[in-house]
Order: structure tokens, then C-alpha cells, then sequence
């Protein structure tokens, strides 16, 4: 009897050894589930932090793309184009593996979600994802890449979210685009970045337009458990006026600077993994953009660990009392856990029937 609970608690081990992040509280809402397939939707309540009740797609049906074409002007129903811009809610996955390469940005509309899992998607060399004047979109597992410009007037940002709010962009895979990886600006707020793997690119993530744009003052921004790998050069990310939650992501030596602002933004670092790059005058994790004092800025750190030489320079004054006010909430581990708990950062191979 004794050996059959061994074996038994044996096979357990085995079926669940992949998943190795169990404290990852965004994974374990979800991946120990082998079903995940026929409950998609289910991810849906595992963001934590500011985008929280990002709700997609949750609503609507699944549907399903079979064709990487893509036609702006007239776009097909079975293309990903003829997903985003329908009006009603909608779970939106890939049929089989495919690369999109977009002949403009992909403009989306509200309540949608663009889905991964079991599939290995990539949109590359081409325009990306614009995600403006909207709310309630979720993007989960897809890999964005050499981004270039639209047409009409997008600069080459692998994802731009402008005047949008409840967004949630989890398990991705960004690189070198031809301007930043990801913006979050003009009025946007309640945004989760997580679980996600950056590397080689110049200037990672803007927060907050340019300085004049008071109304970004209201930006909440989350980003957590991502892996910052190697070949990112600055604003890992760069915060102006809002608040900016980064919390236990793991830095792999930025070749200027990680965190950065202007504009009295405050940023809470919390429980990150800050390995700083081996060129001595490139060790201070923050950059103050911005000459004069920084009396009214909160640039805090906690619970981080600092390898390499790097240093954090914190504001001379603020303290952060409370960071969230209800489920949002999430625990933030010591930074020196961050290599597990960011261990499968960018999308995952996810099957059917089997725990991804
Ligand atoms: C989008 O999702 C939100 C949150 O669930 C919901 O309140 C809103 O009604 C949805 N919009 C549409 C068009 O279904
Ligand atoms: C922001 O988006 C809302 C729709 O959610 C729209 O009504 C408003 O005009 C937009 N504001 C700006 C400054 O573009
Ligand atoms: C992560 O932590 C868990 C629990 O502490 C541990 O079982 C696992 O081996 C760790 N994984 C890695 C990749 O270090």
C-alpha cells in the first residue's frame, strides 16, 4: 500500500514537473489545468496588478483563425485583421502555427483576445499592434517582432496602447523593433506587462507620452515577472508622471540604464533580480531624464537584489503606503527568487489535454 502512494505521488511529481513556477501566482491560476483548451476564457481572472479585470474576449465566443493573410482594406473573416475589428466580444485563437506579417497596424477594438496557446504565432516585419481609444483587451502568447512603420502614421512599436485602459499582455516574446517594444500613453491606465521575455532592442517600454501630457498623471502601470534579457539598451521602462508597480522581473545587463523618468513619476520597484552589465559607469539601475531636483518624484526600492555592482538611486523623499486597493493584490517574492519564478517568461508550448 505504502509503495502505491510512492508511486503514485511519484507519477504526480513527474506529470507535474514542468511546472516549476508554481509561486508564479498569474500561472498557477491556470496552468495546472491539462483542460486549459476547452476553458480558454479561464485566464481571463489570473492577471494580477493593474490590469487586473482585463476581461478580453471572456464574454464572447472563440474565434478562430485559419489564414495569416492579411488585406487592410477588405480583410477576410478566418484573418486575425478580421477578428480584432469586429464590435462584439470575442476569444480569438490560431487554428495551426503561423507568421503574420502585417501590410498596416492591426488597430483593435474593444473586448478581445488574442490567444496563443497551441500555437506558435509570430508578427514580424511588418507593422504591429495598435491598441487605442479602446478597453478590455488581453494578448497571451504570441511573439512580436522586427516591427517597422504603418502607413498610417504608426512608428514601429511592437504594441502601442493609446487612450486604452484594462489591458493585460502576458507570455510574450518582443525584439527589435524600429521604435519602442512596447507604449503606454495618452490617457492609459489599469495595464498589467507580465510574464514576458524582451531582448535586443534599444528602447523597451514608455510610459507616459512626453512631459506636457498632465492627464497621464492618472497611468497605473504593472509590470511583473518578465525576463529583461540580453541586448536592451534603456527604459526598461521609462515613466513619466504615473505610477509605474515593477515588481520581481529579472534584469540581464541593460547597456545604459533600466528604469528611468521625468516628470514626478513614481516608480515602486519591488522584489526585482537587477544584474548589472560589466561596464563600470553603466551600474546605476535608474536614470533621473529630467536635470533639477527630484523633490516631488517617489522612486522607491524593496526587496530587490542588486549583482554586478548595480545600485539603485532612490528619490530623496516618498514613501509608498499602498500600492493596490483590492484583488489586484498581489504577493511580491524577494528578489532573489526571480530566476524561478521568471523561469518560462515569452510564450508557452501548450498541448492539448496536457498542462502547458
Ligand atoms: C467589455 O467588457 C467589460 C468588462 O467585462 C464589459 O463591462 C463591457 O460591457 C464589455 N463590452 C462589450 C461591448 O461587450
Ligand atoms: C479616448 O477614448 C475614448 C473612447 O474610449 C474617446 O471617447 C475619447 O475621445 C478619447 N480621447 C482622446 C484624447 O483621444
Ligand atoms: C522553483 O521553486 C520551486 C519551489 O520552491 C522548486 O521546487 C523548483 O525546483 C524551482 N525551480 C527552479 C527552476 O529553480
Amino acid at each position: 500500500m505504502a509503495s502505491f502512494f510512492l508511486i503514485v505521488s511519484l507519477l504526480f511529481a513527474l506529470f507535474f514537473s514542468p511546472l516549476v513556477e508554481s509561486q508564479n501566482p498569474i500561472d498557477s491560476c491556470w496552468r495546472t489545468n491539462p483542460n486549459w483548451e476547452s476553458n480558454r476564457p479561464a485566464l481571463a481572472g489570473c492577471a494580477v496588478g493593474f490590469g487586473k479585470y482585463a476581461a478580453g474576449g471572456k464574454d464572447g465566443s472563440i474565434y478562430v483563425v485559419t489564414s495569416s493573410e492579411d488585406d487592410p482594406e477588405s480583410p477576410s473573416p478566418g484573418t486575425l485583421r478580421h477578428a480584432v475589428i469586429q464590435t462584439e466580444p470575442l476569444w480569438i485563437t490560431f487554428e495551426h502555427d503561423m507568421g503574420i506579417v502585417l501590410k498596416n497596424e492591426l488597430i483593435m477594438n474593444s473586448n478581445k483576445t488574442i490567444d496563443g496557446r497551441g500555437a506558435k504565432v509570430e508578427i514580424a516585419n511588418g507593422p504591429c499592434i495598435t491598441i487605442q481609444h479602446v478597453s478590455h483587451v488581453i494578448i497571451h502568447g504570441i511573439s512580436i517582432h522586427h516591427c517597422k512603420p504603418g502607413k498610417s502614421g504608426s512608428d514601429g512599436d511592437a504594441i502601442s496602447v493609446f487612450n486604452s485602459s484594462n489591458v493585460w499582455i502576458d507570455h510574450c516574446y518582443f525584439s527589435q523593433s524600429e521604435d519602442g517594444l512596447i507604449d503606454v500613453v495618452l490617457g492609459s491606465t489599469a495595464v498589467t506587462i507580465s510574464n514576458s521575455y524582451f531582448t535586443q532592442h534599444d528602447k523597451v517600454m514608455l510610459l507616459g507620452h512626453n512631459d506636457n501630457i498632465v492627464v497621464d498623471e492618472n497611468m497605473k502601470v504593472t509590470i511583473a515577472f518578465n525576463h529583461f534579457g540580453p541586448g536592451l539598451i534603456e527604459r526598461i521602462p521609462r515613466v513619466r508622471r504615473g505610477f509605474a508597480h515593477v515588481a520581481n522581473n529579472r534584469y540581464n545587463k541593460w547597456l545604459k540604464y533600466a528604469l528611468g523618468g521625468s516628470a514626478d513619476p513614481t516608480i515602486f520597484s519591488e522584489g526585482n533580480y537587477f544584474l548589472a552589465p560589466d561596464d563600470p559607469s553603466k551600474k546605476q539601475v535608474t536614470k533621473r531624464l529630467e536635470s533639477g531636483n527630484d523633490r516631488s518624484w517617489k522612486w522607491i526600492s524593496s526587496k530587490d537584489v542588486f549583482l554586478n555592482g548595480a545600485y539603485f538611486e532612490p528619490s530623496s523623499n516618498g514613501k509608498v503606503t499602498q500600492v493596490y486597493e483590492g484583488e489586484e493584490e498581489f504577493s511580491v517574492y524577494d528578489g532573489s527568487l526571480v530566476p524561478n519564478l521568471t523561469s518560462s517568461a515569452g510564450p508557452l508550448s501548450c498541448y492539448s489535454g496536457r498542462i502547458c
